[in-house]
């Protein structure tokens, strides 16, 4: 792994690409003529009026570098890849080097670098360092993403039982899930986030290849389309049940909102976790066939907004403070809200998937939620307790798949890399 020439990422401006910019390619310009810097008017469907995206935007680097890891705070991009990894080495050195060589290889591909020596690797003999499929695309804001399943502290060779924070417990089951264990668990997951799925599926793809005989892809999943926003000026997306999804959620620009809810402090503990966070991941199948035959009524009661503006039913306009009394007291919204919950609140950071059908004539579609938070403990758990006992829409879903990892603070430099502190604070067993 060649590391020692990479340049510190360029944010927003002058995007660099991989190699040399030969085309504005791949789906985030899919979203009308795209001109580097420019702002392009896209028209949209229905009552959602058009909107300016801005071209550059699409295709601009996230800085790597940072307190916090990027793909938390960051304004949510267009396209995710997730995976969990199961961890096959049994040599803590071996999975420290690892670690190494994953942050160089995210470091590169965030600012729209090849890997290592690249694709032409310039010994025939030798598979490239990079597997090509990214070339010619600009750095499409991906962001890379690690986490440290509780599997892991659990492995007594990597000397980390020790380290292990009280709150990354296992999640409890709650009333009807339904979970897959080939999709859920993992000793390690990556998040790569990208406005071009190209680019989020390359990252996966070369770390994965990276660690080859060392880690082993558990489970994965595609997002086509982010459910929740962390930009509150920007237009709110919609979910597969076609609702705003993401009105009320932390804003990526809300200090004390991440610092209360999201980001560990040094107070909250362990030291090595400072910066860091906590992520829930679940594959929530909805019976989509069966919400499309629901009345916009009962749709809009049980969401608790209305579906076209996203208002909170009773109000006009989409971020009106919803007034939790008058909403039907098995609505999500009102089940969900902070004021049901001793204020819990978390970021969240979901996506749509689609993949095929189930083979009984259904779309085989949902949710992959995706939350980050302070303490699992006070957040995800108490609220999705509530809402599997409780909440009308429950009876359109099926969690099928789950997991919770650590995730460490951010790499501070060329010299840092992911889990640095986690592994400095221990020693080998
Ligand atoms: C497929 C499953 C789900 C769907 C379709 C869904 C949909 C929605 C929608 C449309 C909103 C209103 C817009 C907004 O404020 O963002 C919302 C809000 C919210 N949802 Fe969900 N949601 C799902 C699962 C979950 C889960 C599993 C949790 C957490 C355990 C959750 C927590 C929240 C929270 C905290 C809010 C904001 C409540 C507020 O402050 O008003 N949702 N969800």
């Amino acid at each position: 792994m060649a590391d020692e020439s990479t340049p510190e990422p360029t944010p927003a401006s002058g995007s660099p690409s991989r190699r040399s910019l030969i085309g504005w390619g791949g789906a985030g310009l899919a979203l009308g003529a795209a001109v580097a810097g420019g702002g392009v008017a896209v028209a949209t469907r229905g009552g959602d009026g058009p909107r300016t995206v801005n071209a550059a935007e699409t295709g601009a680097a996230v800085a790597f570098h940072g307190a916090h890891q990027a793909g938390v705070a960051t304004p949510v991009q267009d396209r995710l890849h997730f995976a969990a990894f199961d961890v096959k080495t049994t040599d803590r050195a071996v999975l420290v080097q690892l670690l190494k060589d994953w942050t160089r290889a995210a470091e590169r591909m965030t600012a729209g670098l090849e890997v290592g020596e690249g694709t032409d690797g310039k010994i025939a003999e030798a598979p490239p360092d990079d597997t090509g499929e990214a070339l010619g695309l600009p750095p499409s804001r991906l962001t890379v993403t690690i986490g440290f399943g509780p599997s892991l502290f659990e492995r007594a060779e990597f000397g980390l039982t020790d380290a292990r924070p009280e709150a990354l417990v296992e999640l409890p089951k709650f009333p009807g899930d339904n979970l897959d264990a080939a999709r859920s668990g993992g000793d390690l997951c990556i998040q790569a986030c990208a406005d071009d799925p190209q680019v989020a599926v390359h990252a996966i793809r070369n770390l994965a290849r990276i660690g080859f005989g060392k880690v082993s892809i558990r489970w994965s999943q595609l997002g086509f389309g982010k459910t929740s926003s962390t930009t509150p000026e920007a237009h709110t997306p919609r979910n597969m049940m076609g609702f705003k999804d993401g009105t009320r959620n932390i804003a990526g620009t809300d200090t004390a909102g991440l610092a209360d809810h999201v980001w560990v402090s040094a107070e909250d503990g362990p030291a090595w976790l400072a910066g860091g966070s906590y992520l829930v991941a679940r594959r929530i199948r909805m019976h989509i066939e069966t919400w499309d035959r629901a009345s916009l009524r009962e749709q809009e009661d049980i969401m608790g907004r209305t579906k076209v503006e996203g208002a909170p039913i009773g109000r006009q306009k989409e971020h009106d403070e919803p007034h939790l009394k008058s909403l039907r007291p098995d609505s999500h919204v009102r089940l969900a809200h902070p004021d049901s919950n001793n204020g819990a609140r978390m970021l969240r950071r979901g996506y749509s998937f689609t993949d095929g059908t189930d083979g009984l004539g259904r779309l085989d579609a949902g949710l992959f939620f995706i939350a980050y938070q302070k303490d699992v403990r006070d957040a995800f758990i108490p609220v999705q307790r509530r809402l599997a006992r409780h909440d009308a829409l429950m009876e359109y879903l099926q969690h099928v798949g789950s997991a919770v990892f650590v995730v460490p603070p951010g790499v501070t430099g060329r010299d840092d890399w992911w889990g640095r502190s986690l592994f400095e604070s221990t020693k080998e067993a």
